[in-house]
């Protein structure tokens, strides 16, 4: 029997309708070279159905796609609609919820690609991200609105178990990839969950002597990232630092609009979900200029994650090969096509027996 798989889309807001069908299209073709169905349940969750509705998503949205094999999603966020709201309505419940924890990024300077750097085939790193917890905390408030005296604070959470599991998933992930692990800090300004942070990693260290580690200040670490990209490995950082630190690598390689996205549930309890980095970009949205290969490299990363590393692979030669030939490049990589065009030109180059 051939394998079939459930994947729930949320294609979202603005380029993020444009760049789902080019990901679900190039992930057709690979499954049928390589044996196996992909069904696609649509949800047309978004800022235009929040207002519409007033909500980003039905109230049992998360128990309709808590049973599907993965989540693909495009973006969300329009002007309009505050990004909290959809942020904190559709995206970070999901994280949440179905136990996201690990924020995977992975990072490669591809041949012909017009980065800020010219060494292509050198930088190859991943930043993974604490997802659920830390900064990112609902904890705090707001007093004296409007008066003189008027303050806000949110309190940073960081929990042992939270800090413990990214610390092995990025160990782990080393261990399968140059055997190098840097973890983000700012123990020096940051005096009580950055040295927990420190400790827990250094424990964790310990129990995974094949991989050699160093700790770095979140702020030396943006500057190195520029200044020497192809020295990392794996970067593990809180969800603030990761968070930063992963726009800031994306572009290092050469355009956000190609930089990939995973959350991951690594006990699969529940589906992750795979997401380009980009955001809906309002700026270009409705003019089918948008670069689909953000939303292909990620439905690449589902691939691997569904247990189907061929196709995953044949996607990603695809990706390469289209990118390294340069004849068909979108406006955001310097050149005048279109995402359609694009997208042809990928699953043109996909191999023909993977
Ligand atoms: P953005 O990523 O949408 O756009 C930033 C710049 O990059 C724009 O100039 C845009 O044209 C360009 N760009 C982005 N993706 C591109 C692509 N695939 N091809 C060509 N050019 C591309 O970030 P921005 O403008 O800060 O946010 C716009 C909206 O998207 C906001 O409402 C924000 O909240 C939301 N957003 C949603 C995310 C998500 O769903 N995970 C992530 C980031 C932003
Ligand atoms: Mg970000």
């Amino acid at each position: 029997m051939t394998a079939a798989y459930r994947i729930a889309v949320i294609a979202g807001d603005g380029i993020g309708t444009e760049v789902i069908p080019p990901a679900q299209q190039a992930l057709d073709l690979v499954a049928a070279r390589c044996g196996f169905t992909l069904h696609y349940d649509r949800f047309d969750w978004s800022c235009r159905r929040y207002r519409e509705t007033g909500a980003m998503m039905p109230t049992d949205g998360l128990d309709r796609i808590a049973g599907h094999d993965a989540i693909l999603l495009g973006a969300v966020g329009w002007p309009g609609v505050p990004d909290h709201v959809s942020l904190w309505g559709l995206l970070i419940p999901i994280r949440r919820r179905f136990r996201q924890y690990v924020n995977l990024r992975p990072i490669r300077v591809l041949d012909g690609l017009p980065g800020p750097l010219r060494e292509p085939g050198e930088v190859d790193f991943v930043v993974v991200r604490e997802n659920v917890e830390g900064e990112y905390s609902e904890i705090g408030g707001r007093l004296n609105r409007g008066f003189p005296d008027e303050m806000a604070v949110q309190e940073a959470v960081f929990t042992r178990p939270g800090v413990t599991r990214i610390a092995d998933y990025a160990f782990d992930l080393a261990a399968t990839r140059r055997g190098h692990l840097t973890s983000a800090t700012k123990s020096n300004g940051i005096v009580h969950t950055m040295p927990f942070w420190d400790e827990v990693v250094a424990e964790r260290a310990a129990r995974h002597p094949e991989v050699t580690w160093c700790s770095e200040h979140i702020d030396a670490l943006a500057a190195k990232l520029v200044l020497h990209p192809s020295s990392y490995d794996v970067l593990v950082g809180s969800n603030l630092f990761g968070d930063i630190l992963s726009d800031l690598a994306a572009a290092i390689a050469g355009s956000i609009g190609i930089a990939p996205a995973a959350n991951i549930n690594p006990e699969r309890e529940f589906p992750s979900m795979f997401e380009p980095v980009h955001g809906s970009a309002p700026d270009i949205a409705g003019r089918g200029v948008a670069n689909p290969l953000g939303a292909l490299w990620s439905a690449a990363m589902m691939l691997d994650h569904l247990g189907e590393p061929a196709a995953a692979r044949a996607l990603m030669t695809g990706i390469e090969r289209a990118l390294a030939d340069g004849a068909v490049r979108t406006p955001d990589l310097g050149g005048t096509a279109t995402t359609r065009e694009l997208t042809e030109a990928v699953l043109a180059a996909v191999p023909a027996h993977p």
